[in-house]
């Protein structure tokens, strides 16, 4: 029976760990911070761990004897959590920090992709103002400016005319707006399309897809408004046909696992391409992440069957070529309630109400939440995801909602169409 460490504290890796001591091989789940939500939980125990302290999760994992670590942000990862991990003998389940540079440093990213011949957006990479300011004279509009390093999600600007690619520009290079991660930036061709996330577990060869997801990515009904971390997601997504997922699988997964490889990093863990899937169907790269999305984990961990640990520590040996995944085939859909405000500024320490729920089929996935004087509080910007399964999607989308409105702390904000792109007619 394995014992697991999960690393991170919001809906993600509530739903990691939810998933993973529900398997038929799984004694017991740490989660390192953890939330109010993985507190609750059977078999599953919140600790305290600076976990930026590698050689304290190292000590943390000898003494409560650790058959694998899954890492949930991708912090942790660039910084090389796995490599720590691996060389003190623990299953660290992840890429090493030079194969998480296809997300640590975006200029890496496309760098690689357009080296190994993959599809992406044409782009420019810029140390100066001057030469970007000079680049931007060749280009249309609207275009895209990305500082180079983690930026938690903040560090993209879609700039509708020169003055405001200017700006981005200023901002980022000159004025030092996003620190060391703006230092560097890309110049991007404006995409257009339906975005998708496509995931899949990898073992630095061989892959395997997970359920297929799309996440609303942006703060209001219908798409509009500021970009957040994602305000709900559903499974599958059926904008990801058949056809798509076959050119993505080969031209895109594949292609990235065997440059990693001949490049002499392969790449081990979950690995998530943000597409962009134009008009006739072809998908090309946004970007890459080198771990599950949230929210899009919540609503595909409620549709997996086989043993979460197996699959992690298959990939870890290289057989996943092996090993077979199993899906529930309802369709499931998160929507995420966050704190009013968010994503800019926001109230914390709002006593929530109406958690208690019993349908089988409904998670109340924790993100954003603590415990204080016996409550539960919000702690965060995103405090909740709520997953519902169901036959239908218009089903899921439902039951969700009902939960929902039962759910309540003065100040909640969430949009009322998650899955509206799959249901709309
Ligand atoms: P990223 O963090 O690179 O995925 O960018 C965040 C969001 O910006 C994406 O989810 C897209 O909505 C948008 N975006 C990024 N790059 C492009 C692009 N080249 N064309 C159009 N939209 C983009
Ligand atoms: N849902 C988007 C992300 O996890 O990056």
């Amino acid at each position: 029976m394995n014992r697991v460490l999960v690393i991170g504290s919001g809906g993600r890796e509530h739903a990691l760990a939810w998933r993973l001591a529900q398997s038929s091989t799984v004694e017991k789940t740490f989660v390192a911070p953890g939330n109010a939500g993985t507190a609750l939980e059977q078999k599953i125990e919140n600790v305290v761990l600076d976990v930026a302290d590698f050689s304290a999760v190292i000590a943390f994992c000898q003494i409560h004897h650790i058959d694998l670590v899954v890492v949930g942000p991708e912090q942790p990862l660039v910084d090389g959590v796995v490599d720590a991990l691996s060389a003190a003998g623990i299953a660290c389940f992840g890429p090493t920090a030079k194969a998480a540079q296809l997300e640590g440093s975006k200029a890496f990213a496309k760098d690689f992709l357009e080296r190994h011949q993959i599809p992406t957006a044409a782009y420019g990479e810029f140390t100066e103002v001057e030469s970007a300011n000079t680049y931007l004279k060749t280009q249309n509009y609207p275009i895209v400016i990305k500082a180079d390093g983690l930026a938690a999600g903040k560090g993209v600007v879609i700039a509708e005319n020169k003055k405001q690619a200017e700006e981005a520009i200023a901002d980022m290079l000159a004025d030092n707006k996003f620190g060391d991660a703006g230092s560097r930036i890309i110049i991007e061709e404006f995409l257009v399309g339906e975005e998708a996330s496509y995931i899949v577990i990898a073992d630095g060869k061989n892959f395997i897809p997970m359920a297929t997801s799309q996440d609303h990515k942006a703060r209001d009904n219908g798409d509009i408004g500021p970009n957040t971390g994602g305000m709900g997601a559903y499974s599958p997504a059926p904008v990801v046909t058949p056809e798509v997922d076959q050119q993505v699988a080969n031209e895109i997964i594949q292609a990235t696992l065997d440059g990693m490889a001949k490049d002499g990093m392969p790449f081990t863990g979950f690995l998530y391409a943000g597409l962009m899937i134009d008009a006739h169907g072809k998908a090309k790269v946004l970007e890459f992440n080198v771990r599950f999305g949230d929210p899009e984990t919540q609503p595909i961990m409620m549709r997996l069957n086989s043993n979460l640990d197996q699959l992690c520590l298959a990939a870890i040996k290289g057989e996943l070529k092996q090993t077979a995944v199993t899906w529930d085939t309802r369709f499931a859909l998160g929507v995420v309630m966050a704190e009013e405000g968010y994503p800019f500024s926001y109230a914390k320490g709002n006593k929530i109400n109406g958690l208690d729920q019993n349908d089988p089929n409904v998670k109340v996935f924790h993100a954003g939440t603590a415990n204080k004087d016996g409550f539960i509080v919000t702690s965060g910007g995103r405090v909740l995801c709520v997953c519902a399964l169901d036959d239908r999607l218009n089903l899921a989308q439902q039951k969700a909602y009902q939960i929902v409105q039962e759910i309540n702390w003065g100040s909640e904000y969430y949009r009322t169409d998650i899955g509206f792109k799959a249901l709309t007619p």
